[in-house]
């Protein structure tokens, strides 16, 4: 018989100590998802801790690594200009976990195209994700196009990404097609990455 799954309640006080109990949480092979949405949600935004990481562009949301996690997961900070929003996309049969350190972000869900003959993609919900907040989805749920609402007010959101994933898939709400495309980091550690490295065929 299967084991209940224990789940145990962890409070991160700061970026660091939330780094810290990441590692300890994917040192093994299972991930409990709800205790890392959990110890994510209980990390306040303190926006001294994350500066460094926080690079923004002025045409597309940028993604910047924070911790590589050991190779078990990336964490990245994403950082959302004025209306700025991502493709329709899937995770690679990832856990993505989406924490939301300044702002607001709109999720909306879509089924996956129909096997047989693709057309519009059918929306399940939107809801807009609010500071500290965090968000799961895995390919089981769904899809998903994330975006900044606001044309007045920057955002920006941590991301876990376990295992870590280099492409996706982008799709088109109104036809259900899909493309392959390289997700890459604008900044490592806090250093803009070189220009070639970083040009991609965008996420958004
Ligand atoms: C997401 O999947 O939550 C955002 C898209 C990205 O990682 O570029």
């Amino acid at each position: 018989m299967d084991q209940p799954v224990q789940t145990e309640v962890w409070k991160a006080q700061t970026l660091e100590e939330l780094i810290e109990i990441l590692h300890r949480l994917f040192a093994g092979d299972k991930v409990n998802v709800a205790e890392v949405q959990n110890v994510m949600e209980s990390y306040e935004s303190n926006p001294e801790e994350w500066t460094k990481y926080a690079q923004f562009d002025q045409f597309r949301y940028t993604r910047n690594l924070v911790n590589e996690g050991n190779g078990k997961f990336n964490l990245m900070l994403l950082c959302w200009g004025e209306g700025h929003g991502s493709s329709i996309h899937d995770h690679m049969d990832s856990h993505c976990f989406m924490k939301i350190l300044q702002g607001n972000l709109k999720e909306t869900l879509f089924e996956w195209p129909s096997k047989k003959g693709g057309g519009e993609l059918l929306k399940k919900s939107e809801r807009v994700l609010r500071e500290n907040q965090c968000a799961y989805i895995t390919d089981s749920i769904g899809l998903h196009r994330v975006e900044n609402p606001s044309h007045t007010e920057t955002a920006a959101s941590l991301h876990l990404y376990s295992p870590p994933f280099e492409t996706c898939h982008a799709f088109d709400q109104r036809t259900g097609h899909k493309q392959k495309v390289k997700m890459t980091f604008y900044s490592q550690f806090g250093e803009r990455t070189p220009y070639a490295a970083s040009v991609s065929q965008e996420n958004n």
